[in-house]
Parts: C-alpha cells; structure tokens; sequence
C-alpha cells in the first residue's frame, strides 16, 4: 500500500500544480480585468480544492505509514537535527498543510463575497500564496532532500 500511495502522491502533484497555476492566472487576468464570475471559474476553483484536499488525504495517510517518518519518531530530538528526517517529519507536513489552509481559506472567503472581482482577487492572493508555499515544499529531485520526477 506504501509504495502505490508514493507513487499516487508523486504523481498527483502535477495535477495539483497544474489546477493552481491555471486557477492562479485565471483568477488574476479576471481581477485585474474586473470580469464577471462565470460558472467555469467556480469550476476550475473547486476542482483545485478537491485535488489539494485529495492530496493532503494521501498526504496524511502517507504520514502515518512511511518508514521515514516512522525514523523520524523512533528518535524526534536526534531526527530535528537530520535535515533529512526533519523535512519528512516536519516542513513537508507543515508547509503542505499551510498551503492547504490558505487554498481552502481563499476559496470559502471567496463563495462569502457577492462582488465578482472580489471574487477572483481573493482566489488570486489565497492560491498563489499556497502555490509558492507548494513550489517551495516539494523534494524536487534538485533539492537537498532529492525525489525522482514521478
Ligand atoms: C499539495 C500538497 C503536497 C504535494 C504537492 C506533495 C508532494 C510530495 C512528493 C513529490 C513526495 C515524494 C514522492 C516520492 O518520493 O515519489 C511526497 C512524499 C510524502 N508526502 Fe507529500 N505532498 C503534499 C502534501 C503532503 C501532506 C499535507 C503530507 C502530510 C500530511 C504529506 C506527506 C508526505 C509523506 C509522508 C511523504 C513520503 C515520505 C516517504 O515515506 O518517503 N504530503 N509528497
């Protein structure tokens, strides 16, 4: 079940990354050009959400089953001061779940709003501000906690 979840996890951060740079760049175009709020906003909105809260399910159940994190815990104190381990145990975790908070932030306080370019203006900051978060979250393989591509 590990490694399916991994790879499922892998793969969905291009599904992930994909939806927010589309909702991003649709949300500020919209703002910036005080557009309406049609239905295929709302759509490509909520399907962002659904995929980070997807994410963050596996995300979550991933946290419980992996036999980094597991390490990590065997020995928290030695492990906080492994880079390593403490990017499983830890920033991962923590940075993947503030992005997430932010996303679902953006999108309630948007559904609360009647103006339309408040509308997008909120989706705008909320989602690019998790995006970054994520961006800056994942082990890319050119970073010093180095994952493959997929
Ligand atoms: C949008 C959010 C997220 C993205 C894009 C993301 C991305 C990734 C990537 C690319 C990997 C490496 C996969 C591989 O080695 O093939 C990974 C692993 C992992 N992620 Fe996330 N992640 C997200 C959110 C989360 C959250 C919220 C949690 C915890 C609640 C989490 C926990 C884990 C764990 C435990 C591993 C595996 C560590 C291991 O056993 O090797 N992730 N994630």
């Amino acid at each position: 079940m590990y490694t399916g979840l991994l790879h499922l996890h892998s793969a969905l951060r291009y599904v992930v990354l994909i939806l927010l740079i589309i909702a991003v760049i649709n949300a500020l175009m919209k703002w910036q050009g005080k557009k309406e709020f049609k239905p295929v906003d709302k759509k490509i909105y909520l399907f962002t959400l659904i995929a980070t809260h997807t994410q963050l399910l596996i995300g979550l159940i991933l946290y419980f089953v992996s036999p980094i994190v597991d390490q990590a815990y065997a020995d928290f104190g030695a492990a906080m001061k492994d880079a390593m381990l403490r990017f499983w145990a830890m920033e991962h975790f923590a940075l993947m779940l503030i992005a997430i908070i932010l996303i679902t932030i953006g999108y309630s306080s948007s559904k609360k709003v009647v103006d339309a370019v408040v509308k997008h203006k909120k989706i705008a900051i909320f989602f690019l501000l998790g995006l970054v978060l994520i961006l800056f979250a994942i082990p890319w393989p050119f970073s010093n906690v180095a994952r493959p591509w997929f």
